[in-house]
């Protein structure tokens, strides 16, 4: 599947190796950035991989900053992003059955490359699994068309 992905130079290291492993395992990752360790500000890069989300023009997105926090923050700004950070296996398994994230955060300054990699390969390959948790995302955009306008 295609996976967008754009990090700020706290997820710069992790976000090249993760493209490599996307594709080793038969995906497409789109790369928005940042491309280098220079310093830039993570909303710049966030909005990117959020944007195409919430418009429909992609149907998954990675995003990694140092702590994954800030761009948890502003991936979850965007009508239709479910944003998950997952640090470890157990959130990156449920956001999927649970909460069909549609974006992984991850902290590339707190999560190790092969645990980084399992990660990504349990978000990819969990299903959501619907039925109870369908009602509760249908509230989630129930709460979005309350709030915001666009
Ligand atoms: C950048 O130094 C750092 O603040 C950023 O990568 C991230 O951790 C923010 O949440």
């Amino acid at each position: 599947m295609q996976i967008g992905m754009a990090c700020d130079h706290g997820g710069f290291e992790l976000k090249e190796e993760l493209k490599a492993y996307l594709r080793s395992i038969g995906h497409e990752p789109i790369d928005m950035g940042t491309f280098n360790e220079d310093s830039v500000d993570y909303p710049d890069y966030g909005v990117l991989v959020a944007e195409k989300i919430s418009r429909g023009d992609m149907g998954r997105g990675i995003l990694i900053c140092g702590t994954g926090i800030g761009m948890s923050i502003v991936a979850n700004k965007f009508r239709g992003v479910r944003a998950a950070l997952a640090n470890d296996l157990f959130s990156a398994r449920f956001c999927r059955e649970h909460t069909d994230a549609n974006i992984l955060v991850i902290g590339g300054r707190i999560v190790g490359r092969e645990l980084a990699k399992e990660i990504v390969r349990v978000w990819v390959e969990t299903p959501f699994v619907g039925g109870r948790h369908q009602r509760r995302l249908e509230k989630i955009e129930t709460i979005e068309k309350k709030n915001f306008k666009s």
